[in-house]
């Protein structure tokens, strides 16, 4: 049996994974530790509770006692946990510097006492910053401009410092935009697809035309797992899904598929320190044998339905603690 740590299990990409992995590999067991912050969710993994493979534990990443005590009992960590979203880091960037560095931090020591096998750090594309044109390789330099994009740029080098100094051995992936089911709905895709459902606003910054690359959330998942398996330690690997679209561009195709007016558009004030473009170089791990499998407009498609399968999933979290966040937001229509 090979024992995983997931870190932050309970939330979008986590619970992905895990559901993934236990599908894929009959030899594997998983812990997963969350602390269930507003975007944790048990509800993410219903299904696979009563796999004997599957043990979930709340807590806390930066809980250097629970840490070390788990670290005891397993062979590799894939570290997820994290804060994750951007405007929320603009409003209130402690919890971003907490979990995302210093957590980290006390994963990585703990792995370095416990000897374990691998440690997987899931970083992301935003720690590069915007590029205009062309696309990012691993060495290019990182700008990154939110505080979310720079605490994860902490939490990346400080990954790539233990296998440096310590032999830790540690390997990082940067992957670009996920989407896919239970994607909490507050990022752009979930946030725009519930909110036609129920035929409100979509609130684009600026003016629309900012680029990401997209990738269905069961190819980074296959994607994290390949280079746990397949990359080399040290190494950072980009993970993108060829697909870069403008918002307008995400936003044109929800409305269609969903059958909902263009009037449904909303232009608000831009975010702050917004950035442009994101795109990155995939070729290092299309070398070593990866690349994403699924269709952009299908897997789009297929989310959307999710979303419209799924509202006893999404509705209370509308209605809950996001709610309140959201009233704070500033979402000023220009
Ligand atoms: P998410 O916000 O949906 O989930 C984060 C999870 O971490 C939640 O379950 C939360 O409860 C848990 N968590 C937060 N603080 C914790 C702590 N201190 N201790 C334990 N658990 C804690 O995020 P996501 O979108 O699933 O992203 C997961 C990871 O992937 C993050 O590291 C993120 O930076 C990275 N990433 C995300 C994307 C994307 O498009 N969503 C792209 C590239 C990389
Ligand atoms: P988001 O899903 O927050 O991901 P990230 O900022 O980490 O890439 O946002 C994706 C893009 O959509 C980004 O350019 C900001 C934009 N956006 C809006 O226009 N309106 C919104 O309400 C949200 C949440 C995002």
């Amino acid at each position: 049996m090979k024992r995983y740590l997931v870190t932050g299990g309970a939330g979008f990409i986590g619970s992905n994974y895990i559901r993934y992995m236990l599908k894929k590999h009959r030899d594997v067991e998983i812990i997963n530790l969350d602390k269930l912050t507003y975007a944790g969710n048990p509800d993410n993994l219903k299904d696979i509770q009563t796999d004997s493979r599957y043990k979930f534990i709340k807590g806390d990443i930066c809980d250097e006692v629970l840490v070390n005590k788990i670290m005891t009992e397993i062979d590799f960590v894939v570290n997820f946990a994290a804060e994750s979203h951007v405007d929320r880091s603009i409003g209130a960037p402690d919890d971003f510097i907490r979990t995302d560095v210093f957590g980290t931090f006390v994963l990585l020591e703990a792995a370095r006492t416990n000897k374990i096998e691998k440690f997987i750090q899931i970083s992301t594309d935003e720690v590069y910053g915007s590029i205009d044109k062309g696309s990012f390789t691993e060495n290019d330099p990182l700008m990154p401009s939110s505080p979310y994009s720079a605490s994860k740029t902490g939490a990346d080098r400080l990954a790539f410092s233990y296998f440096v100094t310590y032999d830790l051995p540690v390997i990082i992936t940067r992957c670009s935009n996920n989407f896919g089911p239970f994607h909490y709905p507050e990022k752009l895709i979930p946030l725009f697809v519930t909110n036609a459902i129920e035929n409100k606003n979509l609130p684009i910054y600026g003016d629309g035309k900012n680029v990401r690359d997209w990738i269905y959330v069961e190819d980074h998942c296959d994607g994290v797992d390949f280079v746990c398996q397949n990359g080399r330690l040290g190494e950072v690997y980009n993970i993108g899904g060829g697909n870069e679209r403008t918002n307008l561009e995400i936003t044109d195709r929800i409305l269609k598929k969903l059958e909902k007016p263009q009037s449904l558009m909303t232009f608000v004030k831009d975010r702050l320190g917004h950035d442009r473009r994101y795109s990155v170089d995939c070729s290092k791990i299309a070398d070593l044998g990866w690349k994403p499998k699924d269709n952009f407009e299908e897997a789009l498609d297929k989310t959307i339905s999710w979303f419209m399968e799924n509202n006893w999933w999404w509705k209370k979290l509308k209605n809950g603690e996001y709610m309140e966040y959201y009233k704070q937001q500033y979402k000023e229509v220009v």
